[in-house]
């Protein structure tokens, strides 16, 4: 495998200094380097890639083992093996019938069932069958954290024109404020709160659950009752004081990050009702078959792997902005950059062994336009590139506000372009020559408005923002991240990067509080700890 890396190194070394832009004197460039699924298009035609870099990297997809992994993944292997687990997100959206097998056992019977359960719930809980203390639900609050927030708050924001249920809230942060003004106008008596913990042990989640039921209790005899629970951890639900039939369990085998399509999605169903979650479920189902069918020539996420692993393992470029033109995703980078950090920001290979090369880049990223006011300086005249990813829809859900929209996608396709074609220092000094500046000056002045261009982006373009295509989407990430985890030859779906941290600031509570020395700690954290826990303001 180490040959492939190496022959796409030279290729880069060769071409790297090559404007993208003349690639379109091949008049079909747009066409062959871009893939469609279904009415979905992937355009990589604005990147350095050509037909050798193209050939090298499926070439380094096959002997990396993709196919054969991706068929492990979805067969139940326990690929994720520092956990001893198998990474199964992909049977949480299986169609009923068939069969996927964890340790000799079918386990989408009792994915379908407890979807029933939820859909069940929901729907009694939307239609005021199911009700709080004085009278039907008008809000939920999801606590959780992580992948248990994440996804179903993203998805929640992305699919608002869908809303007809409760209002749905998320709280996340261990930090007082976040439920503190989340609560704030809510009514308790009809309040339903969703305690969405993977483990059920988060301290963050199980924290903010306490202050929930304290907020609760002042208003409502039984607050228990107002209470559901979604979590693999059945014990723990029910020392909680939870009753088992609000609580909506799953198996290990899904990671936290990957779980928005199961029981952690009850925030989203509750808010766009099991039928806009079915069509969700389908998105995600539909890109799956493309996934395990398409030639990797025509595949969307082995293509979004590769040009991933071309920009940031081979061109170097060490971080990765997401661009939704979609203000509705405004929280689609915050939850990339869990998918794609927590699951390869790694340093080792599967057998222990130090990575031979760099793990996965930093994610980041806001919506169009508001980014152009922003940070874009920086992505168009800044020293380092940064590959961009742009997303938009082709229609908004606004038809009296077409307009804005065309506004929209026209300065998303004007960032691409201008970001490849830049401006040149001839182009700057005529334009600032008409306005009558000469000399030094001039030069100046222009040098100030020089675009270098040549600067990478892909384009995601999709019809319209619709359950069913949010689906297609996420599940085009995850399968992104599983195929540059193989590549990479990474575990994506452990993530022991987070413990050291938890165990840290457990130590460190008997130290704020004054029941322990802080003798062992270093000087830094020890003078941090004086300034947190000393009278003076
Ligand atoms: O941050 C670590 C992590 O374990 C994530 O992987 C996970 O999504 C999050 O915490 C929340 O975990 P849980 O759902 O168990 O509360």
């Amino acid at each position: 495998m180490g040959h492939k890396w190496q022959a796409l190194k030279d290729h880069h070394a060769g071409i790297q200094d090559r404007p993208i832009l003349s690639l379109f004197d091949q008049p079909d460039r747009a066409h062959r380097f871009s893939a469609r699924a279904a009415a979905m298009l992937f355009d990589y035609s604005k990147t350095n890639i050509d037909d050798t870099a193209k050939r090298l990297l499926i070439e380094l997809a096959e002997v990396s083992g993709v196919a054969e992994k991706r068929a492990a993944m979805f067969g139940g292997a326990k690929i994720n093996d520092t956990e001893g687990r198998a990474v199964l997100h992909t049977a949480l959206r299986a169609p009923e019938g068939v069969q996927v097998m964890v340790d000799g056992a079918d386990v989408v019977p009792a994915i379908h069932a407890t979807l029933a359960r939820m859909g069940a719930f929901a729907e009694d809980v939307r239609q005021g069958r199911f009700t709080g203390q004085g009278g039907a639900i008008t809000d939920v609050i999801n606590i959780g954290i992580g992948g248990s927030d994440l996804g179903p708050a993203m998805a929640t924001l992305a699919l608002a024109p869908y809303h007809d249920g409760p209002r749905v809230h998320y709280v996340s942060n261990v930090d007082g404020a976040h439920v503190a003004d989340v609560v704030k106008g809510l009514d308790p008596t009809t309040t339903l709160v969703i305690v969405a913990s993977k483990t059920f042990t988060t301290i963050e989640t199980m924290t903010n659950a306490e202050t929930a039921r304290k907020w609760m209790a002042a208003k409502v005899a039984n607050p228990a009752a107002q209470f559901a629970a979604v979590s693999t951890a059945a014990d723990k639900t029910a020392a909680f004081g939870i009753d088992a039939s609000r609580v909506f369990g799953f198996e290990d085998w899904v990671g936290g990050r990957y779980s928005m399509w199961g029981p952690i999605g009850l925030a989203l169903m509750l808010a766009v009702g099991p039928d806009g979650f079915e069509d969700f479920l389908a998105g995600g189902r539909d890109m799956d078959e493309r996934f395990l069918s398409e030639p990797f020539e025509e595949n969307l996420p082995v293509l979004l792997a590769l040009v991933g692993i071309w920009h940031n393992q081979i061109c170097g470029f060490t971080t990765r902005a997401v661009l939704p033109y979609d203000q509705r995703l405004s929280r689609l980078p915050a939850y990339l950059q869990q998918l794609e950090m927590e699951s390869n920001g790694k340093s080792v290979a599967m057998d222990g062994s130090a990575l031979p090369t760099h793990s996965g880049p930093v994610v980041w990223g806001e919506p169009g336009t508001n980014g152009q006011h922003a940070f874009y300086q920086l992505i168009h005249q800044g020293t380092r590139v940064v590959p961009c990813e742009f997303l938009v829809a082709k229609r908004g859900h606004e038809p009296d506000l077409a307009h804005q929209h065309l506004l929209l996608v026209s300065n998303c396709l004007a960032q691409s372009e201008a970001l490849m074609r830049g401006r040149s220092l001839a182009e700057a000094t005529a334009i600032m020559a008409k306005k009558g500046l000469t000399g030094d000056e001039l030069d100046r002045q222009a040098r100030h408005r020089v675009f270098p261009g040549n600067r990478p982006s892909t384009t995601l373009a999709y019809p319209k923002l619709t359950p069913f295509t949010l689906g297609q989407i996420i599940a085009l990430y995850e399968h992104r991240v599983f195929v540059e985890g193989v590549i990479l030859g990474l575990n994506s779906y452990d993530q022991w990067g987070v413990e050291l941290g938890k165990e840290l600031a457990l130590a460190l509570q008997p130290m704020l509080e004054g029941r322990q020395s802080a003798a062992s700690k270093d000087g830094s954290t020890r003078a941090l700890l004086d300034y947190m826990t000393t009278s003076a303001a």
